[in-house]
């Protein structure tokens, strides 16, 4: 029997926190492919911004800093949970980037049309490489929307802010779970009301609700789409 190949460009999009990472690190593992978190990306010109306290506002000093900032991907060097390692300026920044100064503002850095110009077309030459699953908010209709498999992870705020409770935990952080449902709302908001690549399904796009899947089931549930 002929073995009809898996889709070879899988764009994943959907709110945060919705499990994204977690099942696209999965199914990239399954069918031998990159993982590219594009997230990454837009936190890592915050994080470098709120480093060196430029301006967040400026548009002008956030693209040039997209366009020009170096920013290294190697492979785990720590068995604490990270996908990758991230470095940034010589520094180990993986989890710095997730820290709640860098969620308060990412959203803001994310919303400038040029910073979007900069880093998306890294991100579609990347991906146009295919053997890759590549997450984000706006994969399957900005960055490439020829992909072959078009997934859009959901899942309610509640269910959000209840997982990324847990992950926090879980480091041995203290979290409040008010607080970050607050934050969660608020990003939505700015993610899916911004003027450029509003966060959005594609048209083509299969739409999964997660709040009542655990995270094996969503896995299963893709996995059979890729066959
Ligand atoms: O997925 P995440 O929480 O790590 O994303 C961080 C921020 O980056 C989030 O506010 C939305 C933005 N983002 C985006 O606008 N486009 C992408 N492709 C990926 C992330």
């Amino acid at each position: 029997m002929t073995k009809i190949p898996s889709p070879s460009i899988i764009a994943l999009d959907g709110p945060a926190a919705s499990g994204k990472s977690t099942l696209g690190q999965k199914l990239a593992d399954s069918l031998g492919y990159l993982f590219f978190d594009t997230g990454i990306m837009y936190r890592a010109i915050t994080w470098i911004a709120l480093q060196h306290d430029l301006d967040l506002r400026d548009e002008t000093v956030m693209t040039d800093l997209a366009q020009n900032a170096h920013i290294d991907i190697r492979p785990p060097s720590k068995n604490d949970g990270r996908p990758c390692d991230v470095i940034i300026e010589e520094k180990d920044a993986t989890w710095d980037m997730r820290s709640g100064d860098v969620d308060a503002n990412v959203s803001v850095v994310s919303s400038y049309a040029d910073v979007r110009k900069a880093l998306s077309g890294q991100q579609r030459r990347i991906g146009l490489r295919g053997n890759i699953v590549m997450v984000g908010r706006d994969i399957g209709t900005v960055v490439l929307p020829e992909a072959h498999l078009k997934i859009y992870l959901d899942a309610s705020a509640e269910e959000r802010a209840k997982r990324r409770y847990n992950e926090i935990i879980a480091r041995g952080e203290q979290a409040s779970y008010d607080e970050i449902l607050k934050k969660v709302i608020e990003r939505d908001r700015i993610d899916s009301t911004r003027a450029v690549a509003p966060l959005r399904p594609a048209e083509d796009a299969i739409i999964i609700d997660s709040d009542k899947m655990d995270a094996d089931q969503v896995f299963e549930r893709v996995m059979g789409l890729c066959r």
